[in-house]
């Protein structure tokens, strides 16, 4: 059995969290492909790359040198984890990933991190594009409220001001995005296993996820 797991979902329903730690527990490799179309909308802005010019994007996206060492995004030898991090890294993300021929590039590269030691697969399309024969396939959602208010919450007790009616207006607006695009929209494998984690803690997240890995025989 290939030691595989996906966990796609909406932005803010705790993948981040869970998926590191389902990886620390295991053992296994960590594929947080969402750094990736970070790292690459970070390379277009710095390189003065416009958003419209695809044939610049894919050159970008297939030469990228991007290498995750301890929790830390290195590209070009440069620590870039910081600045992929922001808002702003989250919205030049988003400007790239819906162009096809972007995802097409990145494809490869992302099924080269599945190894014999396992790996968890962190994304939107883990289970229906990138992995489709992996054998646990995880749909890992929230409310927009619950994320939303995890959000604010992490926000103000980073003592950040925050106002969780426009988080809110945010997260709808993010979903809308991920989930209406034409090429790999978000959504939900048809043989993934939906865990709604709107009234679940970390804990509760985490056993149901190694319950589903241990009826698999992947652990
Ligand atoms: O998960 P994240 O916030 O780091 O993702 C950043 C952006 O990349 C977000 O706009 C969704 C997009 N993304 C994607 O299109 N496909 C993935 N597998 C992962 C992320």
């Amino acid at each position: 059995m290939t030691k595989l797991i996906t966990v796609d979902g909406p932005s803010g329903a705790g993948k981040g969290t869970m998926c590191q730690l389902m990886a620390n527990e295991l053992g296994w490799e960590l594929l947080d492909s969402g750094a990736i179309y970070r790292v690459l909308g970070h390379a277009a802005y710095t390189r003065g790359i416009d958003k419209t010019d695809v044939d610049a994007l894919v050159d970008v996206a297939l030469k990228l040198d991007v290498r995750f060492i301890n929790g830390q995004v290195i590209l070009d030898g440069e620590d870039v984890t910081a600045e992929i991090r922001t808002e702003e890294g989250g919205k030049r993300a988003s400007d790239v990933a819906p162009i096809p021929e972007v995802r097409a590039a990145l494809l490869q590269r992302q099924r080269n991190f599945a190894t014999d030691a396992g790996l968890v697969a962190d994304g939107r399309d883990m289970g229906t594009v990138v992995f489709p024969d992996a054998p646990l396939k995880i749909y890992l959602t929230a409310s927009a409220e619950a994320r939303a208010e995890r959000r604010y919450k992490q926000l103000t007790e980073a003592g950040v001001e925050a106002d969780l009616t426009d988080i809110l207006e945010k997260v709808n607006a993010r979903d809308e995005q991920d989930m209406n695009r034409a090429t790999a929209p978000l959504k939900p494998a048809y043989d993934a296993v939906t865990i709604d984690s709107s009234n679940m803690t970390i804990d509760q997240v985490m056993s149901e996820m190694m319950n589903l890995a241990k009826q698999r025989d992947l652990i």
